[in-house]
């Protein structure tokens, strides 16, 4: 979801705009040089009227008169005339008081640009598997919002979110699992949800106990939270990162440790893996370079789940590799991850591999499941 952000002058100090490219992929622009062609691609547009000029409103009213379906957000402060009365100039628009809270503004632009779900799912997803997928999507705008602030996490919301992902995963399966998360369109809110099922289902596969499974569940979930500080331009970049960008982007682990480090809410082994799942076992991983018995078995488990998935899932710079290739990647990775527990994690390869062949006999038989193939 594109979002473009256009203002007449720098945002303020503190302005809740500010903090969109948190959220969605945004571009900011100057009212004065918007063009229609840069609206093209976008999804919403948010207006800060601001101390904006009558001549730079009509310039963008001409910029919008060749893309009438985009959705607008205005940003106003409804005790000031002027700007209430140049956001009704611009036809069927929203309007956001630019005093309210951030939490209140993102909620806005998710109703705006909420994608429908249930046309997204792929036609063959079982009940249990969609239930639990939307109630992890509604789970996941919750943590990020409280990463964002100092409210703390939605712990009611996580329990009965790790109960669905349970189910799902009992009754369906992790490829089915797979297969729903894929229609999300945020990488990192893709990537969190498989890198959480296939946690589940790992730690179902290694007979870890029920505490145990909802732990390593919820550290996928909760893994790349200190993703929430780097603006998503540069984690949804489609070119390679420069070394500075690089560097920002491994420093989530840190920063998850910032967001984490006073909720008591969280469990300890939650907080662990959000700070320790890029560590190796010979030393050689970040941010601290700890190696062998400093890293505890979730952590391994969690580590070997995020790469699995890293590997398997498509970005826009790179194709997926196969799940059975990746497998083979992490059996190379004999110093960096614990070889007993890649071992283990095969049983769990095998169900996703047979998946991904499923997907591909039904894309070959036009989308109708075939007989004789396994989910
Ligand atoms: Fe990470
Ligand atoms: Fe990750």
């Amino acid at each position: 979801m594109n979002v473009a952000v256009v203002s007449d002058g720098p945002l303020k100090e503190g302005s809740n705009v500010r903090n969109i490219p948190f959220f969605y992929t945004s571009r900011l622009f100057s009212m004065a040089e918007i063009s229609s062609r840069n609206l093209q691609e976008m999804h919403l547009l948010v207006i800060e009227l601001e101390d904006a000029t009558g001549e730079h409103v009509e310039s963008l009213k001409t910029a919008l008169a060749d893309v009438p379906d985009l959705s607008k957000l205005c940003i106003v402060s409804k005790a000031n005339r002027r700007e209430v009365v140049q956001a009704a100039a611009f036809g069927r628009v929203e309007i956001f008081e630019r005093d309210g809270d951030l939490t209140a503004l993102v909620r806005k632009m998710r109703d705006m640009l909420q994608p429908d779900f249930e046309a997204l799912f792929p036609e063959t997803t079982p009940e249990t598997t969609r239930q639990a997928f939307l109630q992890t999507v509604a789970c996941l705008d919750e943590i990020v919002l409280a990463a964002a602030s100092s409210r703390p996490m939605p712990v009611r919301t996580l329990a009965r979110t790790l109960h669905h992902i349970y189910s799902a995963l009992t009754r369906d399966g992790i490829s089915a699992w797979l297969s729903a998360v894929r229609c999300h369109h945020s990488h990192t809110y893709r990537h969190s949800m498989m890198v959480a099922g296939l946690a589940g289902a790992f730690a179902q596969t290694l007979g870890w106990s029920h505490k145990e499974q909802e732990l390593l569940t919820l550290g996928g979930l909760m893994h790349d939270i200190g993703k929430t500080r780097i603006p998503l331009s540069i984690l949804d970049k489609p070119g390679e990162l420069t070394p500075d960008e690089t560097e920002l982007v491994r420093r989530h682990t840190l920063f998850g440790r910032d967001i984490l480090k006073n909720r008591l809410e969280i469990p300890f082994e939650v907080k662990k893996m959000a700070v320790q799942h890029h560590e190796f076992l010979d030393g050689s991983g970040y941010p601290q370079g700890i190696a062998g018995d400093q890293i505890d078995t979730m952590v391994r488990a969690i580590t070997i789940c995020d790469i699995f998935t890293a590997m398997t899932e498509t970005r826009s710079y790179k194709a997926a590799i196969p799940p059975r290739n990746a497998y083979a990647d992490l059996c190379s990775m004999k110093t960096q991850l614990d070889q007993d527990l890649v071992r283990a994690f095969q049983p769990v390869v095998l169900s996703v591999d047979l998946g991904a062949l499923n997907r591909t006999v039904e894309t070959l038989f036009d989308g109708k499941k075939a007989t004789g193939t396994a989910g």
